[in-house]
């Protein structure tokens, strides 16, 4: 097989769903919900722009399963059928081209900045830490009932978004939100059976994807993202994560998702300072090849890929099976289309800093803002700008965020 076309190979899942090609366009928060949180016509341009780009699985930027637990302004919530139509026409664009489009669910815990939330919840009270405690709320931890509507909620979102027309869901396990807050031995010190020994802390993901299967019915795939690790001392650890990941398989899953980090701890944006992980150009690579000596699930890799030459590695050895890209479609959205034609050449990864140091280290949101931005000039059938200036994005951040916070004052 040469080089190009083992990215071109169908994949097939173990429910027959065929998969058209190996490019998975990873989870991005577009933050172009409507003001009351409801689909807009921006993400039908968007989807239906990467549609027609050729790639085979496109996952939509986290969707939420409560208006009252936001992890931004502008997201999309899903808690039941009012946008129905709406939601059916962004499945219709997204899902054109034969391309899959599944929707990531998503509650963000006490990753819910204050302007939003004035008390998360979280599975123990603890708050965020270092820098990120001016921006986060300490949450409260939530009761065994609240726990009990949330797996529900996830079930209700999925079923919705079944019947809208998208054609899979991906639970959002990774990041440090919720879910990934219950896995963690440093964010959840429950000691009921949600908390305490691994087999607890893993309740709620399964009870998860337990009450999204009942809701879906068998034929519907389920994927997840899942942490390799959350890189923080205390935290969720790698052999864990694998323990997890052999429950996930053994229960049904259909897909897997592997990324790493969480707000404290970026390490899905690259932050490690490994040297091996520097080495390689995907960040959890290695984590990948140990994962598929136990199990054999569909696994997806995401962060770092930028070159043909390391996707078609990724593949050929066997770690994994389709390739997750996120920033690099937001400068390329016919990126699938563009390797398979040959002639995709990657865009250099350049920090995009202010140059003071003030505002750099304080606010990460400027890297996030200036992909957003990109994202919705693509929303409004524009061109990607590659240099697009920080300074634009500070004003842009600071303004949307400042009117937001405003209109929440006014309740609006
Ligand atoms: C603007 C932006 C928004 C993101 N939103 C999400 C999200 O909603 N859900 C998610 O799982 N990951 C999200 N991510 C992380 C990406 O899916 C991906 O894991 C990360 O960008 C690393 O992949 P890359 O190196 O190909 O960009 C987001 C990333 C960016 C840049």
């Amino acid at each position: 097989m040469n080089r190009i076309s083992i990215l071109e190979k169908p994949l097939i899942l173990q429910n027959g769903i065929t998969i058209k090609n190996r490019f998975f366009k990873s989870a991005m928060s577009e933050a172009l919900g409507s003001k009351s949180h409801q689909p807009t016509a921006s993400l039908i341009t968007l989807y239906r722009t990467w549609a027609e780009g050729g790639v085979g699985l496109s996952v939509t930027g986290n969707v939420m399963i409560d208006s009252q637990a936001l992890g931004e302004p502008g997201n999309v919530v899903v808690e039941d059928e009012r946008d129905l139509d709406m939601l059916k026409n962004w499945a219709k664009a997204g899902t054109e081209n034969e391309t899959q489009l599944w929707m990531q669910i998503n509650h963000p815990g006490k990753q819910s900045p204050k302007m939003i939330s004035n008390e998360p919840v979280a599975p123990s009270s603890i708050p965020l830490t270092g820098k990120l405690q001016n921006f986060f709320n300490t949450p409260r931890a939530l009761t065994e009932e609240e726990i009990k509507d949330l797996i529900k909620r996830f079930g209700n979102s999925a079923r919705i978004a079944k019947k809208a027309g998208f054609t899979g869901v991906q639970i959002h396990a990774a990041h440090g939100y919720l879910i990934n807050q219950f896995l963690s031995p440093y964010h959840n010190q429950r000691n009921d059976q949600w908390g305490g020994p691994l087999e607890n802390r893993m309740r709620f993901v399964l009870e998860v994807y337990h009450e999204i299967r009942e809701q879906v019915g068998d034929a519907f795939p389920i994927g997840i993202k899942l942490n390799s690790a959350d890189f923080q001392r205390g935290g969720f650890t790698e052999e864990e994560s694998m323990e997890v990941v052999k429950k996930l398989s053994e229960v049904g899953i259909d897909l897997i998702e592997i990324s790493g980090g969480n707000y404290e701890q970026p390490a899905m944006m690259g932050s490690s300072k490994k040297e091996s992980t520097k080495k390689r150009e995907a960040y959890f690579l290695h984590y990948a090849e140990k994962v598929r000596t136990l199990i054999n699930t569909p696994l997806v890799v995401t962060g770092g890929f930028r070159t043909v030459s390391a996707m078609n590695e990724a593949i050929e050895c066997g770690a994994v099976d389709m390739i997750g890209i996120a920033r690099p479609f937001t400068l390329i959205p016919d990126l699938p289309n563009k390797v398979f034609n040959g002639t995709y050449e990657p865009l250099q990864d350049k920090p995009i800093k202010t140059g003071l140091s003030l505002i750099d280290n304080n606010l990460p949101i400027i890297e996030m803002g200036w992909y957003g931005q990109q994202l919705k000039r693509m929303g409004q059938g524009k061109a990607p700008k590659p240099n697009l200036s920080p300074w634009s994005t500070l004003l842009h951040v600071l303004t949307s965020q400042g009117k937001y916070a405003f209109q929440k004052k006014r309740g609006l």
